[in-house]
Order: C-alpha cells, then sequence, then structure tokens
C-alpha cells in the first residue's frame, strides 16, 4: 500500500486529512483543545527526542541535524531523523533519498520511514506529489516532491504535523528495538511547529545552531526565550560557519565575523557552546551529494578544517548523548 495513493490536495479533504492517512489508528492524537492542558507524550517506539533548531533560515542546521545523527549512530545507537522542516524540507536531498519512493503504510495504518546510511527518515517531501515539469521550460527536468512547494497553512499544518509525529513506525518492521534517539529537523523560526511540538512531544534535548552574525543571534535570544517558556531542556549552541582554515595558511578567517558576539550571547543566556564549527567546503558537497561529511572520509581530505569540524561535531554528539543521559538518570 502507498501512501501517496491516499494522499488528496481536492477541497473536500485538504483540510481535514493533509496526509490521506488512515483516520481511526489507536495512535493518532487529537489536535489540542482550548479546555484543559495539553500532556505532552512520548513518540511511539523512541526512547529519546532531540531537536535541532536554528531560530534564522540558512545557518545549516538540516546539515547538523543529519550529521548529529550520523556521529550519533556511529556510536551504534539506533537513530533516525525526522524532518519537521514541513516549508523547506531537505532531509530527502541530504541523506540522498531525493528520488526515494513514497513511503508504505504499515496494516495499522502507520507510515515506513525510509532509509539510507542505516539511518531511518521521515519527511513531509517524501508524502508530497511530484510537481508536474514546466511544459515552457525545456530544462525543467527536477520534478521530484522536493520541488513541491507546501501551501497549507493553520490547522492542516498543525495535523500533518500530528502525524508524522505519531504515526509513522519507527520499530524498523515487526517487534523492532525502535530508535534510542530521534533527531528532529524543525522549521526555523518561532511558529506554530515548534510550539505545537513542545505542546505534544516530550523532548530530551534541543540544539541550537547559529552563525556569528548579530542578526542571526537575535533570532536565537528570541527562540532560546519561547523554548524555555516550552520548558524544553535546553542542551547547548552551535555556532557554525565560524571560520574559514583555507589549505595554505593555519589562520582562522572569521569570515561572518569574530564569535565573540555569540560567546558573549552564550554566556548571557547561560546556555553550554557545544561546537564551533569551521566553514568546509566537503560539508557543503556532501550536503549536495546525499553524502554526510561525518560519514564520509572525505573530512581526512579536508585538510585541518574538515579535521576541526569532525572533531567539533563529534564533541557535539557526545554531549549530547551525555545531556540525555544525565536526563535519564
Ligand atoms: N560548516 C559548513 N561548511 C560548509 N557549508 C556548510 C556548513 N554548514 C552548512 N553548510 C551549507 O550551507 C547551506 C545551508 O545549510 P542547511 O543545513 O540547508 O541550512 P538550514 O537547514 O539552516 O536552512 C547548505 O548548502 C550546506 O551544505
Ligand atoms: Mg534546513
Amino acid at each position: 500500500m502507498l501512501a501517496r495513493r491516499f494522499f488528496s490536495s481536492s477541497s473536500r479533504f485538504a483540510h481535514e486529512n493533509p496526509l490521506g492517512l488512515p483516520r481511526n489508528t489507536p495512535q493518532a492524537p487529537q489536535i489540542p483543545r482550548r479546555t484543559g492542558p495539553i500532556a505532552p507524550r512520548k513518540i511511539p517506539n523512541v526512547k529519546h527526542v532531540v531537536l535541532v533548531s536554528s531560530c534564522k533560515g540558512g545557518v545549516g542546521k538540516s546539515t547538523i541535524a543529519v550529521n548529529l545523527a550520523v556521529s550519533l549512530a556511529l556510536s551504534r545507537l539506533h537513530v533516525g531523523i525526522l524532518d519537521l522542516d514541513i516549508f523547506g524540507p531537505s532531509i530527502p536531498t541530504l541523506m540522498g533519498l531525493r528520488s526515494a519512493s513514497e513511503p508504505e503504510l504499515t496494516s495499522g495504518g502507520a507510515l515506513r520511514p525510509i532509509t539510507n546510511h542505516s539511518i531511518p527518515t521521515m519527511s513531509m517531501a517524501y508524502l508530497l506529489p511530484p510537481m508536474p515539469p514546466n511544459p515552457t521550460d525545456p530544462g525543467s527536468q527536477i520534478n521530484t516532491s522536493s520541488d513541491t512547494p507546501v501551501v497549507w497553512r493553520g490547522l492542516m499544518v498543525q495535523k500533518a504535523v500530528q502525524q508524522l509525529l505519531f504515526q509513522v513506525d519507527w520499530t524498523g518492521g515487526e517487534g523492532g528495538p525502535g530508535l534510542d534517539v530521534l533527531v528532529i529537523d524543525l522549521p526555523p523560526g518561532t511558529g506554530d511547529i515548534p510550539l505545537s511540538l513542545g505542546q505534544l512531544v516530550i523532548v530530551d534535548g534541543t540544539l541550537i545552531v547559529s552563525t556569528p552574525q548579530d542578526v542571526a543571534l537575535t533570532d536565537v535570544r528570541r527562540g532560546i526565550s519561547m523554548f524555555r517558556k516550552l520548558n524544553l531542556p535546553l542542551t547547548g549552541l552551535i555556532l557554525n560557519q565560524s571560520y574559514f582554515l583555507c589549505p595554505s595558511c593555519t589562520t582562522p578567517h572569521h569570515l561572518f565575523g569574530a564569535p565573540d558576539l555569540f560567546r558573549r550571547t552564550a554566556k548571557s543566556l547561560d546556555i553550554p557552546i557545544l561546537a564551533e564549527l569551521p566553514l568546509v567546503p566537503g560539508v557543503s558537497e556532501g550536503g549536495d551529494g546525499g553524502a554526510p561529511y561525518a560519514l564520509t572520509s572525505k573530512a581526512k581530505e579536508g585538510g585541518r578544517g574538515g579535521e576541526e569540524w569532525r572533531s567539533g561535531m563529534k564533541d557535539a554528539a557526545q554531549r549530547v548523548l551525555d545531556s540525555i543521559k544525565q536526563q535519564t538518570k
């Protein structure tokens, strides 16, 4: 049974059931009502949930989410990735799953994740119908679902988020062990999705990614204040694209400004810095090519910058793990 067969964008069904999934499955949560408090709960078959947020777009959040998942998986954990960046899903590209076929449904109506590099993933992009090629543009061969824009709002988005949160089968098959950690790639900013997620799900860690510029840091402060209001555990900050080490010299070039402001911001917010990662061309190439940098040996070819990125990412993953363990003690 294929999920896309159930997908309907007709106006009759669109606002009720945007993913077209069966309605009466036992796990399906209800849309939060205004009366009474909402109790956050566990995602089925997932031990720990770690959010990756960036507050601002384009700072490398999805890249870090994917590489964090890979780094955790290299420590022999069962790790999955959920792409909740509904309006700009990029996990399929970063995981080499752009041309994946649509997810199957279990007999209970849950979506089966799509796996690559031994990491199961689920993304809105897998569920959207492909865009038809543009007849006026002979070069428009790219028509995968990740190119299809999502134009839903309000309740439809909320419903889609709930289905992606609670109706994915992370067991890896009948009676499988489930996940130790589910890494969730959030959309940038402080919109509806992180808000409803914070209300619906028990979260074990939140990682915030920023670049050194003041504009990014302003958004970080705003995001952190929202996470604090939601009582989500703040694991730490990652400064991405912090500096560039060219192959012919040893001086770090702070292309987007010195890290001082970021460090002061982290200190004033009382949040630990987990890593300051350099700009490395291979990270970007790996993302576009669907081969996460933490997984490939290319880091060795990336010179000192590659090495520093790799060890920074490894440290960050270890600290995420330590903080999860600390909380579950
Ligand atoms: N440390 C880095 N070095 C080089 N390129 C990077 C680095 N971090 C992110 N990028 C690149 O920056 C772009 C934006 O990253 P992405 O993860 O899609 O950001 P976001 O999810 O925050 O929108 C991508 O092309 C990605 O490959
Ligand atoms: Mg992204």
